[in-house]
């Protein structure tokens, strides 16, 4: 072996080097660019995931069933109102309040007459509480739901 051909030797062992470095650069280059587009390739499914779990949280809100009522609450029928607010405790009788259909129950009240119930049920009378406890209601419809109570359980207004 020469000095010449271990020099070439050298500058071959060197050039491998020198290549094999260049070649890890660029095959890491590869893989970090290869990497950052499978970075970004995720966060577009996430955003799209998001905005269509946007569009399928917004019917389950129901904001739009609170708006219906409040908007309606001025025509809703007179039977909605007290099953919504009376049933409660008219329905079983709940801390002695007379019963919806027991005329036994309700003869004595009804003789008061209509206005009388009326008045009692917008004001509260004793346990019950005033409009059934939903200030919101407003007069005429606790005079409905009154009405409809009542002849549910024997007068006839
Ligand atoms: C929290 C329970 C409760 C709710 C809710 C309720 N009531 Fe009553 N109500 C009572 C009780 C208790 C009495 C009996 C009070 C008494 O005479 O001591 C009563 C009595 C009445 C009477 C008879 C009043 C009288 O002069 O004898 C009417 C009419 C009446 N309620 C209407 C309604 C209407 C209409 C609603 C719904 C808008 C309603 N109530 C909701 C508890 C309730």
């Amino acid at each position: 072996m020469s000095k010449q051909s271990n020099l070439r030797g050298v500058i071959e062992a060197t050039g491998i080097v020198i290549g094999s470095f260049v070649g890890a650069v660029l095959i890491i280059t590869l893989l970090v660019s290869g990497k950052s587009t499978d970075q970004t390739a995720p966060t577009s499914p996430v955003v799209a995931e998001s905005s269509a779990a946007q569009e399928n949280t917004q019917p389950v809100a129901q904001v739009k069933v609170a708006e219906t009522v409040s908007e309606e609450s001025g025509s809703i029928s007179a039977d909605k109102i007290v099953q919504a607010n009376c049933v409660l405790c008219h329905g079983a009788g709940i801390m002695n309040a007379p019963k919806i259909g027991d005329a036994d129950q309700w003869a004595p009240r009804i003789a008061q007459g209509k206005d009388t119930l009326i008045y009692n049920a917008i004001n509260g009378i004793r346990t019950m509480p005033a409009k059934g406890g939903n200030a919101s209601l407003s007069d005429e419809e606790v005079a409905a739901a009154v009405i409809q109570m009542a002849n549910d359980s024997g007068a006839s207004f």
